[in-house]
């Protein structure tokens, strides 16, 4: 296909049409040409192919799919490989739904445990995410299928997702929110990249420039497809200019005009255009060219891998007293809804309609172990109902062993929204407790896609976090108490004690306009493990059933110029008494530097598997960028002369083995920022809470602070709904939207889950999406008419308003 040539045969208005989606899934075909259409679908943790209605936040069926482990639980395997695997296998699932392009992996990282979407996201490191993106993007398109690496970028809360103009120091920018992303493009080169829904340094993602053309295209070498998240365009011409190609879903071709216009005006290059158009049917045709008639997956060996994904990513965090492994005739009861009805996957546009389905209890049944079982809470209630926990405490008195199935309810976290604290419900922290209270053996099995506070930790003996772990959960967990798998997995994110030890507990979405990032590249580990602060578990914490030990460090060099690497080797030695698998973390602490950087970073990972009495030797190499931090002033990577500790831990606050380097720089004479007058706070950590001013953070960020706060000003299409609820025709629209979502979501509780993600997407958006992602009931033009109204415009707005609906009507 020569696809230069084909785009000279277009006439100009069928490149315009291309460039944004023909329905909710597919992009625009054009049959003149013989260029057929490809379909997109959801993503990321499996396929969510919508047969007939379509919509983006996962209300309507789709079509049957293997429901893997959310991208939290995987995470926590820190194996590659395994990623890799599960990436092949939702590739053969997209090649029988004739599926071009599934969308995902997620790499935001999480900035805060309340974040609605951490689910759905790998970690709060970039190092862990980038390398965990990679492999399953690799995975994904070894199988002639493309990927799309979301939500590029800084898109790290649900709140006025699609309004928030995130305001972040260009430092972190690159090293903690830009390079998953940067890793994840040049390791496996994403067929497709997401633009996000906010706006970076008062930008739409969309158009934005630097994170487009000069970091994207330009810096990191990018020539794939960029799309816009659904409904995320704003300026559809500032897009293309700026390397944004296709526009998704359909707006009903609202923008192909202004497409046209601008290249008639002279206002857009239609080399641009032919380049945009290049990159679609360069996209669609190696899509066609891999496409299978019959292809048939596996889904029982889907089912499987589901379920050895989710063993080996469920984390063991505590085991007093060896309580796990289970002994299959110890006299067992199971407490807890969940136990019959698993929370297993997010809310929102990643639910699957898994093609099975399995819960502890038949499990358990099936394999012919012996329990008692009570429900203990309403999966529905919050508060605490007397009578269930009443009957789970009977049989919990009566059982040598107790397992509770407790966590977040599907009401918790979601798509849409953020969680307002970091409890679980009421209904499971009182009902541990009293449990607690009868049995002296109790083990609970969490599920929940983020960290929650814990206060009856202490008074359990065992603790099993399986997270969101997709439809093989309970086959996986039953393997893990029983001793059948060895617990591998490690929290590839902190936990805190509680939500107040948070480090950006002070600024996560708190303004209307703005999010600030203050605590800058603090983020997880790298606040918690700098400022010594306590936590429930750290970054990379996990036990397993057996034991390893570290031994034998050699290190190639002792002094290397940055401009070279460096290699290392230690021994792993598995001396417990079970086979079992473990995850070595390599952290590099700079000693001293004069710009703030945190105690450690990741910069290495291995996951081994070793028979009891075996021992592996494994290898690191390392670096520039395992030193570098990101130089403002030279605008690249750059390493301070001096010394830096290489440290092999178990977790990050689990170091065994330490080896010292000393790195000289190929750059020495580089202005290196210096904070330490201006804005020492971010040197002094130690042991307090992460209090930053707006004068240090301005320092930081370089310039003044745009305000936080909606300024005074007329409402424009970018006005949100929540914006204009207060006006007078703000309130009716309030009042009709809210009613009309009642009715969709089938239910008149405010709380309901679906209700607040479907209403707070609304309310939250920007008015102008109710025209692109409508069905054609309001235009542009009616909207303009009625902002008017809104801005008081009166005689005007009514007037644009009988045009608007004339023109709809063809008077
Ligand atoms: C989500 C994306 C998703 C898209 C299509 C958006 O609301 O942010 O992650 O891929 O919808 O469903």
């Amino acid at each position: 296909m020569n696809i230069k040539e084909l785009i000279k045969s277009m006439t100009l208005e069928e490149k315009a049409a291309l460039c944004s989606g023909k329905n909710f899934w597919s992009l625009e075909s054009i049959e003149r040409l013989n260029i057929p259409s490809i379909m997109m679908t959801d993503g990321p943790h499996g396929l969510r192919k919508q047969a007939s209605n379509a919509d983006h936040m996962g209300l309507n069926k789709s079509v049957p799919a293997t429901c893997f482990p959310t991208a939290v639980t995987t995470a926590s395997s820190w194996d590659r490989e395994l990623l890799q695997e599960i990436g092949e296998a939702l590739g053969e699932e997209c090649l029988q739904e004739g599926v071009s392009v599934i969308l995902g992996p997620g790499a935001n990282i999480k900035r805060s445990p309340l974040c609605g979407r951490n689910f759905e996201y790998i970690s709060e490191d970039p190092y862990l995410t980038g390398e965990m993106a990679a492999a399953m993007i690799t995975g994904i398109q070894s199988k002639g299928i493309g990927t799309s690496l979301k939500h590029y970028a800084v898109n790290n809360q649900e709140k006025r997702r699609m309004v928030i103009d995130s305001i972040v120091d260009e430092r972190t920018l690159r090293e903690i929110y830009l390079s998953g992303f940067e890793t994840a493009v040049k390791k496996s080169q994403p067929w497709t990249v997401m633009g996000a829904y906010n706006k970076l340094y008062g930008t739409y993602c969309c158009e934005n420039k630097k994170l487009l053309k000069d970091v994207l295209r330009d810096e990191w070498g990018y020539d794939g497809l960029v799309l816009t998240d659904w409904g995320a365009c704003n300026d559809r011409v500032e897009g293309l200019k700026v390397g944004l190609d296709l526009e998704m879903p359909s707006s009903n071709g609202l923008y192909d005009k202004q497409i046209t216009q601008a290249v008639k005006n002279s206002q857009l290059d239609e080399k641009i255009l032919n380049r945009t158009v290049e990159r679609i049917l360069n996209l669609i045709f190696k899509c066609i060219e891999n496409k299978y008639t019959n292809y048939k997956y596996d889904s029982d060996a889907h089912h499987t891998l589901a379920i050895k994904a989710a063993a080996q990513s469920m984390v063991l965090l505590k085991n007093d007293d060896s309580i796990l492994p289970l002994s299959k005739d110890c006299k067992l009861a199971i407490i807890g809804e969940f136990a019959k009805s698993p929370r297993y996957q997010g809310a929102g546009s990643s639910r699957i309609n898994p093609t099975k389905l399995e819960n502890v209890f038949d499990e358990l049944t099936h394999r012919g172990i012996n329990f008692a079982y009570s429900k203990g809470y309403d999966c529905q209630e919050d508060t605490p109902n007397e009578e269930l926990i009443n009957e789970a405490c009977k049989v919990a008195a009566e059982a040598s062993t107790v397992v509770i199935f407790a966590g977040l309810t599907d009401r918790y976290e979601s798509e849409g929204f953020d969680r307002e604290h970091m409890r679980m419900p009421e209904s499971h922290n009182h009902l541990i407790k009293r449990i607690a209270k009868e049995n002296q053996n109790v083990i609970v099995v969490l599920s929940g896609g983020s960290p929650v506070e814990m206060p009856w930790f202490e008074d359990i003996q065992g603790l099993v976090n399986t997270y969101l772990s997709g439809q093989g959960g309970a086959s996986a967990v039953l393997d893990v108490l029983f001793g059948d798998v060895n617990p591998s997995g490690k929290l590839a994110e902190t936990y805190p004690i509680n939500l107040s030890d948070t480090p950006s507990y002070h600024y996560f979405a708190k303004g209307r306009k703005t999010a600030e990032y203050r605590e800058s590249i603090y983020v997880g580990y790298r606040y918690y493990d700098t400022a010594y602060k306590d936590v429930l578990f750290p970054f990379g914490f996990g036990l397993s059933y057996t034991q390893f030990q570290y031994s034998d460090m050699t290190i190639s060099k002792d002094t290397m110029i940055d401009t070279e690497g460096v290699t290392l080797s230690l021994k792993v030695k598995n001396v417990g008494k079970v086979a079992g698998a473990e995850v070595i973390q390599l952290y590099i602490k700079d000693q001293e530097s004069t710009i703030f950087r945190p105690e450690k970073e990741l910069k290495g990972f291995v996951k081994v598997y070793l028979e009891p009495g075996m021992d592996k030797t494994i290898h690191f190499v390392l670096n520039k960028r395992s030193f570098a931090y990101y130089n403002i002033n030279i605008k690249d990577w750059h390493v301070e002369e001096g010394f830096f500790d290489i440290l092999i831990g178990a977790s990050s606050r689990d170091i065994r083995l330490k080896e010292k380097i000393f790195v000289r720089s190929s750059q020495p004479n580089v202005l290196i920022p210096d904070y330490r007058s201006s804005a020492s706070v971010y040197y002094n950590l130690k042991n307090k809470d992460l209090e930053i001013s707006h004068t240090d953070f301005e320092s930081l960020y370089g310039k003044p602070l745009p305000p936080s706060d909606l300024t005074e000003g007329e409402y424009t299409i970018n006005s949100s709904l929540e914006d204009v609820s207060e006006t007078f025709f703000g309130k009716i629209l309030v009042r009709s939207i809210k009613r009309k979502i009642k009715e969709v979501a089938n239910t008149k509780d405010e709380n309901d889950v679906t209700f607040r993600m479907m209403w707070l997407s609304i309310f939250e958006s920007p008015l102008r999406t109710m025209v692109q992602m409508g069905d054609g009931a309001l235009s542009m033009d009616l909207l303009n008419g009625l902002l008017k109204l809104i801005n008081r415009k009166y005689f005007k707005g009514f007037f644009m308003l009988l045009c608007a609906s004339f023109k709809k009507n063809g008077l």
